[in-house]
């Protein structure tokens, strides 16, 4: 077990605060999407440099469905743009998108353009950057169960182990995230990967969204390096 915390292998991120961010420039909340959108790119290039090989975004959570319509409509505009603008570099950078959550409530051109992203990059290894959409830490462990259930029909639940539900998660094959990170000032995790962070280092800062930069991203980092892991386990 490796105990050391120089650098994560796995970040997931919980960008929050871009609505207050518009709201402080007396500018609708739309425009912290969009500014917020605009700040993935740097970080998927600031990620791939320090040799990060995961990085979890999320982006939608099935309880934003609530939002104002024009509010979701923002979302889901700005995650279609990003997949036709960046999906050039995502190649050129080896980047692997892993969208996850359940998409099939996603207008059917945006579910033709994931799925698409998602096989264009599918052989990309240098960073798998999961964008999770429509997105809940409870929907995950379900559908797991359930895959695992139509894997398994003669099996019963009760031989079911935490290493193998693990093989049904969305994240499968990915190793659990090392550091979460949330913004905006909020210190709860929203139903955001629920089982993938039992041994996570939680960080989370005031910094709203739109204003986490390099320098912030930064700062996280140190912050990780100076924890000591345990994993339940005592240090000797
Ligand atoms: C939370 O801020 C943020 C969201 C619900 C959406 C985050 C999405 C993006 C930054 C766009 C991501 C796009 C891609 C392509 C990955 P909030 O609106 O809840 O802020 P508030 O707490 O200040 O109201």
């Amino acid at each position: 077990m490796n105990t050391s915390t120089t650098s994560p292998a796995h970040i997931a991120i919980i960008m929050d605060g871009n609505g207050r961010w518009a709201k402080k420039r007396f500018m609708p909340r739309t425009v912290g999407h969009v500014k917020g959108a605009s700040l993935v790119p740097d970080l998927v290039k600031n990620c791939l440099k320090k040799g990060i090989r995961h990085l979890t975004l999320f982006a939608f959570s099935t309880e934003n469905w609530s939002r104002p319509d024009d509010e979701v409509s923002t979302l889901m505009g700005l995650f279609i743009q990003y997949l036709e603008k960046e999906i050039k570099n995502m190649q050129a950078e080896g980047v692997r998108l892993n969208v996850i959550g359940d998409i099939s409530r996603f207008p059917q051109a945006l579910q033709d353009s994931i799925r698409q992203a998602m096989a264009n990059t599918a052989g990309n290894t240098s960073l798998t950057l999961n964008v999770a959409a429509n997105y809940g830490g409870r929907w995950d462990i379900l559908q797991a169960v359930q895959a695992w259930q139509v894997a398994n029909p003669n099996a019963s639940v009760a031989d079911l182990a935490p290493e193998q539900l693990g093989h049904y998660l969305s994240t499968a094959g990915q190793p659990e995230p090392d550091l979460l990170i949330r913004t905006g000032g909020e210190s709860r995790i929203s139903n955001f990967m629920l089982w993938q962070l039992a041994y996570a280092e939680f960080y989370f800062t005031d910094t709203l969204w739109p204003d986490f930069d390099a320098a912030e991203f930064d700062k996280a980092l140190t912050w990780f390096a100076g924890r000591e892991r345990r994993f339940g386990s005592v240090v000797a």
